[in-house]
This record gives C-alpha cells, sequence and structure tokens, in this order.
C-alpha cells in the first residue's frame, strides 16, 4: 500500500492508495464514532454497496445509507438537502462520520454536506472513479453547482482519510476513464515536464488500464496534489495552478448545460486551448501546443469545443468563473511545459483561441 499525507493547517491526513482497500474501510474510522452516514448512488451501490457495507459493520456502529441521484445534473442544492434530510431524519449526531463512496459529484456534495451538518461532521473520501481518485478527493474542496456557474456554492473542508481502491476502475465506463486521465496529465503540464512526457508514451497502456501504469499515475497525482494543497490549501495563490483548463473547461460545462459533457472531457479540451493562449501570450512553444492536442486525444478527449451561442457568451460564462477578479478573467498559462503561472489575456486574443478551437 502506497500511504500520501496532506498536510494542512487543520491537520494532518493520510490518501491510501492500495486494491482491494475497500474491505478496509473500517481501519480509518475513528473508535468514538456513533455511526456512519454512506453517501452514494444507485450505480456506486450496485456494484459496491454490499462489499462496503460488510467492511464499514466491522465499526459495530449503526450505519445509514444516503442514497442520491447519479450525474452531474443532480449536483446542487436540492439534492444536498437529500443528506440533510436523511441525516435528520436519522437523527445521527455530532460523532457521526460521513463516508462520500463516488466519484467527484458524490465527493463534493457528501464533504458539503459535511462542513455543514450541525456545523461539521469528520467525514472520509472513498473515490471511485479515476478523476476522483486524483483530484477531486483530495484538498477539500467541496461544492455544488449553481445555475449560473459551476462549484458556486462550497467550502473548503478536508477529509480525515481518503481511501483509493485501484480495483474498482475495472468496472469505470472508457470515457470516464478518459476524463480522469485529464486530469493526470494536467498535472504533468502543471509541475513536472517528464511526467507529461510518462504519460505520453503510456497513453495507450493507461486507457487500457493497466494495473502498474495506473498505481503509478495515481500515486503521483495524489504526491503533487498534496504538495499544493500543503503549501496553499484556500488558494490565495499556487493552488490556482490545479485550474489549468478549467476556465475554458466550465464555459463548456455550464454552456451546454451539466452532465452533456464529462467535466475531465472538458478540462481535457481545456487543457489544449491553455496551451494555445499561452502560445499567444507567453511564447509556449507550438510544437508543443500539438503534443498537448496529441495528448489529448490520445487519451481519449475531445480537442475541439462546441461553439455554444458564440464568443458573447463564452466571454460572459467566463466572466462569471471564480478565478475572475474585479472583471479580468484570471487564467492559468503555461510558459513552458512543466510550469504554470496565473495571468489576465486581453479579450482578443482570448475571443482568437475560442475562434481556433471550436467547432
Ligand atoms: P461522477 O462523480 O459523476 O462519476 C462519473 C460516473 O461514474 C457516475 O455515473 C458514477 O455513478 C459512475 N461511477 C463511479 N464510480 C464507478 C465505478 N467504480 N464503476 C462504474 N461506474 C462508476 O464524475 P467524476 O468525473 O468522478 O467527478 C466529476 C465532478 O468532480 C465534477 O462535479 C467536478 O466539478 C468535480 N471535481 C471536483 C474537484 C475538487 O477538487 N473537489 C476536482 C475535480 C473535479
Ligand atoms: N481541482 C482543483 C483544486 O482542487 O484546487
Amino acid at each position: 500500500m502506497h500511504t500520501v499525507d496532506v498536510a494542512t493547517p487543520g491537520g494532518l491526513y493520510p490518501i491510501h492508495i492500495a486494491p482491494g482497500r475497500l474491505d478496509a474501510l473500517a481501519q480509518v474510522i475513528p473508535a468514538n464514532a456513533t455511526s456512519i452516514a454512506l453517501v452514494t448512488n444507485p450505480t456506486i451501490d450496485a456494484l459496491m454497496g454490499e462489499r462496503v457495507l460488510k467492511a464499514l459493520s466491522g465499526c459495530g456502529i449503526r450505519i445509514v445509507t444516503v442514497m442520491l441521484p447519479d450525474g452531474e445534473a443532480y449536483k446542487n442544492w436540492e439534492t444536498l438537502n437529500v443528506i440533510f434530510d436523511a441525516m435528520l431524519g436519522a437523527q445521527l449526531d455530532r460523532r457521526t462520520v460521513v463516508v462520500a463512496l463516488g466519484g467527484g459529484v458524490i465527493g463534493d456534495m457528501a464533504g458539503f454536506a459535511a462542513a455543514l451538518y450541525m456545523r461539521g461532521v469528520r467525514f472520509v473520501q472513498v473515490p471511485t472513479t479515476l478523476l476522483a481518485q486524483v483530484d477531486s478527493s483530495v484538498g477539500g474542496k467541496t461544492a455544488v453547482n449553481h445555475p449560473l456557474g459551476k462549484n458556486m456554492i462550497g467550502a473548503f473542508y478536508q477529509p480525515i482519510a481518503v481511501e483509493i481502491d485501484t480495483d474498482v476502475l475495472n468496472t469505470l465506463a472508457d470515457r470516464e476513464m478518459s476524463a480522469g486521465l485529464a486530469e493526470v496529465i494536467k498535472y504533468g503540464l502543471i509541475m513536472d515536464a517528464e511526467f507529461f512526457s510518462w504519460c505520453a508514451t503510456h497513453a495507450a497502456g493507461l486507457r487500457e488500464r493497466d494495473p502498474e501504469l495506473l498505481a503509478i499515475a495515481i500515486r503521483r497525482s495524489c504526491e503533487f496534489k498534496a504538495w499544493v494543497v500543503s503549501k496553499d490549501e484556500r488558494e490565495a495563490d499556487l493552488r490556482a495552478i490545479l485550474n489549468l483548463g478549467h476556465t475554458f473547461g466550465h464555459a463548456i460545462e455550464a454552456g451546454l448545460g451539466y452532465g452533456h459533457w464529462l467535466h475531465g472531457e472538458a478540462v481535457g479540451c481545456g487543457l489544449v486551448m491553455a496551451a494555445d493562449l499561452s502560445s499567444e501570450l507567453l511564447g509556449f512553444p507550438l510544437q508543443d501546443v500539438e503534443r498537448v492536442r496529441e495528448l489529448v486525444t490520445a487519451i481519449g478527449c475531445p480537442v475541439m469545443a462546441p461553439k455554444l451561442a458564440g464568443i458573447d457568451q463564452w466571454m460572459s460564462l467566463m466572466q462569471g468563473d471564480k478565478k475572475t477578479e474585479g472583471g479580468a478573467i484570471n487564467f492559468v498559462l503555461m510558459p513552458r511545459i512543466g510550469e504554470a503561472i496565473r495571468r489576465t489575456a486581453p479579450a482578443e486574443l482570448v475571443a482568437r483561441v475560442i475562434e481556433r478551437n471550436t467547432v
């Protein structure tokens, strides 16, 4: 088993990565917990619910399962209330531990519910998609979407542990694997050129779920993310680099309506657009824009974005991004592969990049 520690001002928590980790979940439930709220959805429940209940029953405390509808379209305040209704209805107290069993949608919502329930109860992330294992379960960003913007309502709230069972990825749809790989290659682009090259060399094997390659990709991604979060938990500055591709990506997701493109697909396409804008603004080499495009294609993500209702809609969606300050859109850009900085960009350059990368 690999353990990666995440150090935050509120304390340290472990990420445990191993095949079969689901069966050991009872180990991370604190001894003074009175009950467990297991938050999941019917898709995941059908695949592993019974096994997880069996593992958690080892704690000898009450387990209340909270079933949410599946999908990004349900990542909203109404669904959050389903969690509160179930927890209050079952009279769960402040020593309850919320266990988020699922992808990023479940993790973000269950984490946000844990942050708010009785002003905060402990929670454990059990990410079951590649995207959640390499990104969303680590670092304490929790949120729901608002019709006017993605993840706009949320809180920083850290889990007490992240339990990654690499075996669960075997049942994941190919499209979801591709979406998760977009967040993996993002780490290479912002932090480590060698890791980017490693991803390019092993793109086919990663897509085919070679267990050894996936174990490396997950561990390295968690290490990158843990390092960034330990330096800047609340995104005062450095953590913003994790949003490479996301300003474009969030516009695609919100513009099409949540759930049409997967989050990771939108991020993958956004990485190409960010590389193109980096080339316009920072002299990022054109051949490296092509390397990014080739790798995003190789992992199975789209590289051309939808036109939406035109440049005006694109601009207005990007203006609404959380990274906008004083009306200027803050992009994460790359001077070169392996390094990221934040920059505002002139509207005409952004418009040119959108024109070139949309169909
Ligand atoms: P998701 O949670 O919607 O899961 C994708 C699909 O896979 C769902 O239908 C789910 O039921 C299914 N699924 C989950 N595990 C499975 C398994 N093992 N086998 C088969 N099917 C399985 O999507 P996601 O890509 O995991 O997460 C996307 C969300 O994560 C977005 O809302 C995004 O905003 C958020 N996110 C958050 C952060 C963060 O730092 N908090 C970072 C990145 C993304
Ligand atoms: N996924 C971006 C972050 O966690 O900051």
